[in-house]
């Protein structure tokens, strides 16, 4: 039997439980040679990516899995080949899994309902990126504990976030209480709770100080550039003056606060130097902390994760380290002088429509040839 990861919205609490106990196991480091012996993994990104591509494909390897990279840029989709028939194709080459980054949202969803083999999202559109919302729980609960009762805050680019909406999903199922904060074009638009009821955990605002009062966790939010169609912010530089995450900023929050971004930053935009490389800064965790969750996630997607020991619940880990949190990678110590990169300015602006982004806009909506 296989299982699908499409988004952490379809997890209960208990398998999400489950995966971070998993993930955690292995950040401590429990070895899983030859547990996916014989397995054949296939990676399809049809957008870039360096952290969850390389980090599936370390964890993959290490277990023993065949690994197999589809550039989609070399590959018959360049020739017209459809999504759907591109699925179907590594299914009948031999894929056990399927990982799958797409701009449509719910493409994921719609090459599970295709094949047999396991299909994991690595994110889709604006709709969800599962096993980044999993490695931001993890990296929080080694850190605090806990997530249940923390105060999260998500700044920036919320609307057109997928590593926003799996946080909103995964905080809250475990707990947290969460704040989304940023210019009011930014945020998702309020819908009736009729029509699309929200955690009852989130609140919105438009003022940073108001939105990191008081906050346990600050994430910060890359500017979506590429899914946006037209401006959303008079100007980056505005948008940094009101919203970017900073040093000076950051006081706003718990002196304790942990400091999150997913990665890749736009320096000086959502977020300064001397906030990502400074004390609070768990970010390197986060990228870590992506091999052992998204291991936990192909033992899980091929029901092989009850074949090992079970593993011990982060609170005992805990207790056992003395609160000293996990195996953790030092951050860089990099001066607040570095001079900050020039943003790209190249980026494209066109697709994605604003609308019901807290909903998989897909699952009727996408064509095959997409
Ligand atoms: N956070 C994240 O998804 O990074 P990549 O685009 O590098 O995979």
């Amino acid at each position: 039997m296989s299982r699908h990861l499409l988004g952490l919205r379809d997890l209960s609490v208990t398998q999400i439980q489950h995966l971070l106990d998993l993930a955690q196991s292995y950040a401590d480091g429990e070895r899983p040679a030859g547990i996916l012996a014989g397995r054949t993994l296939m990676t399809l990104f049809y957008e870039p990516s360096t952290r969850t591509e390389i980090s599936f494909e370390l964890a993959a390897k290490r277990a023993g899995a065949e690994v197999v990279r589809c550039d989609v840029d070399r590959s018959s989709v360049k020739k017209g080949e459809s999504f759907v028939d591109t699925v179907q194709t590594l299914e009948a080459l031999g894929a056990d899994a399927i990982v799958i980054r797409h701009p449509m949202a719910g493409a994921p969803t719609l090459a599970s309902q295709l094949v047999r083999c396991a299909v994991i999202n690595a994110g889709d559109g604006m709709h969800e990126h599962p096993t980044q919302g999993l490695l931001d729980l993890l990296t929080v609960s080694q850190r605090r504990e806990r997530i249940a009762g923390l105060k999260v805050a998500l700044v920036g680019d919320v609307l057109h976030s997928r590593v926003a909406r799996s946080a909103l999903w995964g905080f809250t199922k475990l707990g947290a209480s969460l704040t989304l904060v940023g210019p009011p074009t930014l945020l998702p638009p309020l819908l009736p709770s009729s029509l699309f009821p929200l955690p009852s955990q989130v609140t919105m605002t438009s003022s940073l100080e108001e939105g990191l009062q008081d906050a346990d966790v600050v994430m910060a939010l890359r500017m979506q550039l590429e899914r946006q169609q037209h401006g959303y912010v008079p100007s980056l530089a505005e948008y940094a003056r009101y919203y970017a995450v900073t040093a000076r900023t950051l006081a706003y929050a718990r002196p304790d606060a942990l400091l999150l971004h997913p990665g890749p930053m736009n320096l000086g935009v959502e977020i300064t130097a001397d906030a990502a490389y400074g004390a609070r800064s768990v970010i390197q965790t986060q990228v870590a902390n992506g091999v052992a969750v998204r291991l936990a996630v192909l033992l899980w997607a091929l029901d092989i994760d009850e074949q090992r020991e079970p593993p011990r619940s982060l609170r005992e880990l805990g207790a056992e380290r003395g609160n000293a949190g996990a195996r953790e990678r030092e951050v860089a110590e990099i001066p607040a002088t570095r001079p900050l990169p020039v943003i790209a300015s190249g980026a494209s602006r066109s697709g994605g429509p604003r609308g019901d982004l807290m909903n998989n806009e897909i699952a009727t909506g996408l064509r095959p040839s997409q």
